[in-house]
């Protein structure tokens, strides 16, 4: 129904509707895989802003190896878009979980981080079941404490359980620096992800030095590429959201030389005063926790408050022209919680509705 739109006007559509700048978000991608392919890196971008197979293959053709991913749900509508090389950043547990990703290992090449034998232990008696060999990938905590093993011997321990195991084989290792992201000094910035990865480094020499394999070291969010892939010692960066480069991004990690690409196209439904709007794009629409929306294209009109169907904004100057029935755009805060939210991006060149895609991988939680 949706694709009879196609070639429609973006103002002509109705709202709220999550758009893509698709010129922008391509300069993005190509910025990203040519940033970290001049530094011999590869690109395995985190899939988990957009969720969607066609996006993941437009990454893949910019030169991106294959995607990261949150969930086996997730992995699995990405292998059945046609990715093959994908990293389950997670932990996975659960009888059924297992034994999914064993079935993937048929189809794609997924690698399924761990912190722990107790996860590995089922997955490998999974796949050998199977008849099938899955790659797994420790991670350490480098400092965030969220998951990850204990760098160092605990490291080490669990390297070598995996490799005792039928039906997986050690890919090499992952950490996050997700805690170190947000730090405003850059040069303390720099040196601080810098200590942080060595971390992992270390721990690749101490697998490699036991004679076991460790070729893959992966690390690395959008508010850290510009600095991770200046390290030496990471194979490979899953800095994902840059795509979008929402305010979120740009406001708190010095995110550069990327422009936003997601907006959401809202209209006025009601004028109750000359310095206030109210949009028909709430919490439902878009997610404003991360960070506040910024309007697109009006100076003076800034978003106050949301609710769960109305995005209320105040006006000043010549934002207090706009009228009930205009159309604006909203520049979500975070993608990541908007996205969620919609089963389409529709995707712009220019003003030009140019393609609809499905957002496969919403409602993927498991
Ligand atoms: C495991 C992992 N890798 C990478 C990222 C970075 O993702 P992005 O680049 O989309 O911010 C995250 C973000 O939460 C993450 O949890």
């Amino acid at each position: 129904m949706t694709q009879s739109l196609v070639g429609a006007d973006k103002f002509s559509l109705d709202t709220p509707i999550l758009c893509i700048d698709l010129d922008v978000m391509e300069s993005n991608i190509n910025t990203m895989a040519a940033f970290i392919g001049e530094r011999g890196k590869q690109w395995r971008p985190h899939q988990k802003c957009h969720k969607t197979p066609a996006i993941a293959m437009k990454q893949i053709e910019a030169g991106a190896i294959g995607v990261t991913c949150a969930k086996v749900s997730e992995a699995e509508v990405m292998a059945a878009g046609g990715v093959r090389d994908i990293l389950i950043a997670n932990m996975i547990v659960g009888k059924r979980k297992v034994e999914r990703v064993a079935s993937l290992c048929r189809w794609a090449d997924p690698i399924v981080a761990c912190d722990h034998y107790a996860q590995v232990e089922p997955l490998a008696a999974a796949c050998k079941a199977a008849g099938v060999t899955c790659r797994v990938i420790p991670e350490v905590n480098l400092g965030l404490d969220r998951v990850g093993v204990r760098p160092g011997i605990d490291t080490l321990a669990l390297a070598q359980g995996i490799d005792k195991l039928e039906g997986v084989e050690l890919a090499g290792i992952m950490g996050y620096e997700g805690h170190l992201l947000q730090i405003p000094n850059p040069a303390e910035k720099r040196e601080r992800i810098a200590d942080a990865v060595n971390i992992l480094v270390t721990c690749r020499d101490l697998i490699r030095n036991d004679g076991l394999n460790c070729d893959i070291v992966s690390a690395g969010g959008t508010g850290s590429y510009q600095i991770t892939s200046d390290c030496d010692g990471v194979t490979e960066l899953q800095s994902g959201g840059g795509i979008f480069a929402c305010p979120m991004y740009q406001n708190h990690c010095d995110l550069q030389d990327l422009d936003y690409s997601l907006s959401v196209l809202a209209t006025v439904v009601s004028r109750p005063a000359k310095d206030r709007a109210v949009l028909d794009s709430g919490r439902k629409t878009q997610n404003p926790d991360h960070e506040t929306p910024l309007v697109k294209g009006h100076p003076g009109a800034e978003v106050v408050r949301v609710s769960a169907e109305h995005c209320e904004l105040n006006l000043s100057g010549e934002s207090q022209n706009l009228k009930i029935g205009d159309k604006l755009e909203l520049i979500p805060g975070y993608a990541d919680f908007t996205t969620v939210l919609h089963d389409q991006f529709y995707g712009f060149r220019g003003e030009r509705l140019e393609v609809v895609w499905p957002i496969q991988g919403r409602g993927k939680l498991q």
